[in-house]
């Protein structure tokens, strides 16, 4: 069989660097064929770019301050990342909203994980409108990034049940111990060809996907029934 050769991932964080944690992990034990192409920061003193540089991955900080638009940010941002030349660009915890222009240039190879089951609760404080909601499910998505924020395509989601004593703290945890191996199974499944994108369509195991895959127990994408 041929050998596929591994992704080049640019991998997008801003703040703990949990997801990026998960993801180098995984890659050490051999369970994500990845090479980390550059790890990029809007925030400099963030603990994931410090993670990253304790990893001895490439990393470019960037401060959105020293530039008068967003465009104009996330013009030098993405040029550094067309410069790793990433098959995928992950945000991992990336904070700051992209420009229509940035995204329009990522082609549709960007992915973002959020910790909701998209489409309820885009934005931030997910935990807190689930509670308020009622919600008897919570999760984590995985999903193509467009320009509107926290929309695009999903492609695998992660569900948790939702108690009564459930808190905002007890969510963030629970949800936070399924958005790793989401992550790392989803990205898995683009680096081995297992899921795909071609033009605007995705596809698993060759055929067009029209509802997330869900992560079962066993950590593995299965199509929904
Ligand atoms: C995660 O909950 C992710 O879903 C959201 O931001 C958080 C980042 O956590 N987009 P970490 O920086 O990976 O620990």
């Amino acid at each position: 069989m041929p050998v596929r050769p591994a992704l080049r991932l640019a991998v997008l964080v801003s703040g703990r660097g949990s997801n990026l944690g998960a993801l180098v992990d995984a890659a050490r034990r051999g369970e994500l064929p990845v090479v980390f192409a550059g790890v990029f920061s809007d925030r400099p003193a963030c603990a994931a770019l410090a993670l990253a540089a304790r990893e001895g991955l490439p990393t470019v900080a960037m401060e959105p301050a020293l530039f008068p638009t967003r465009e104009q940010f996330d013009a030098a941002l993405f040029d550094a990342i067309d410069a790793v030349q990433p098959d995928l660009i992950v945000c991992a915890g990336y904070m700051r909203i992209i420009s229509t222009q940035a995204v329009q240039r990522t082609a549709g190879r960007m992915i973002n994980i959020h910790p909701s089951l998209l489409p309820r609760h885009p934005g931030l404080r997910t935990h807190a409108q689930v509670l308020a909601a009622g919600d008897a499910f919570h999760g984590a998505s995985v999903h193509q990034v467009v320009p509107e924020v926290d929309a695009g395509p999903v492609l695998a989601q992660a569900r948790v049940p939702v108690g009564s004593g459930d808190t905002v703290d007890s969510l963030a945890q629970r949800i936070l111990s399924r958005e790793h191996p989401l992550l790392v199974r989803t990205i898995r499944a683009i680096a081995e060809g297992e899921l795909s994108m071609n033009g605007a369509q995705w596809r698993f195991r060759g055929t067009p996907l029209h509802v997330p895959l869900s992560l079962n127990d066993q950590d593995e994408l299965e199509e929904a029934r």
